[in-house]
């Protein structure tokens, strides 16, 4: 697995993924951004939007973009780095690092989300994932970083515990996990 910036070769590959995430009863987990979010002006990804390339290409800029101060984003959402999990041309699953915390993401969403695809799981997908994002966490002067899970969700918390999170405590039914960044394996 390889973390990499979103890129229109994953075309075939996301959009099997987001049926994978339908089908699960996961749509909520499938990268589709402005799925429920208000939306951003002239920008909006149902499945629909994203099955010809030029949807899709859309989706990908907006992702790549967001990482930029001034990028166009949903009101209350604030800049963040997306990365894709990938082997070769396969989409595995996205990581995205949020690179300030709201009221919101202090209490509930935490720094960094993640999410793999139901056909790729328990294969350590995702927790080499947060690994490489922890480095560039780092490279950001995030440390440390707040990571969350829903109280029942068994996976993602071992994830987190598994990346060294120092557990705080539960709000709204998420368990809080301070994780400490790393230095990129390359010295930063
Ligand atoms: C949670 C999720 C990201 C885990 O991804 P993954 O690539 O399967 O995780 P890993 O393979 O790195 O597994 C890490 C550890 O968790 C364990 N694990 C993974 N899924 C598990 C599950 N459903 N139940 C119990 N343990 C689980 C693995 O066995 C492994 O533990 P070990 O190293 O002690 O053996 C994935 O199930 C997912 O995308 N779920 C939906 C989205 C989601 O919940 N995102 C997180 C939001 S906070």
């Amino acid at each position: 697995m390889e973390l990499v910036d979103p890129d229109v070769r994953f075309h075939r590959s996301f959009l099997s993924a987001v049926e994978e995430f339908v089908a699960a009863g996961e749509a909520r987990y499938a990268g589709l951004p402005v799925f429920g979010w208000g939306g951003v002006p002239g920008d909006e990804f149902p499945r629909e939007a994203i099955q010809d390339p030029a949807g899709f290409a859309a989706l990908v800029r907006v992702v790549v973009e967001a990482k930029k101060p001034f990028a166009a984003r949903p009101a209350g959402y604030v800049p963040w780095t997306e990365l894709w999990m990938a082997d070769g041309d396969e989409y595995l699953g996205r990581i995205t690092l949020r690179h300030e915390l709201t009221d919101a993401l202090l209490t509930w969403g935490g720094h960094i989300g993640y999410a793999v695809r139901p056909s790729a799981r328990r294969r350590g997908h995702a927790s080499a994932a947060l690994a490489g994002m922890l480095e560039v966490a780092w490279r950001r002067g995030i440390d440390p970083v707040l990571v969350t899970c829903d109280v029942d969700n068994l996976g993602s918390r071992r994830v987190i515990e598994h990346a060294g999170g120092a557990f705080e405590d539960v709000r709204e039914g998420k368990r809080r996990y301070w994780v400490p960044s790393r230095v990129p394996t390359d010295g930063g």
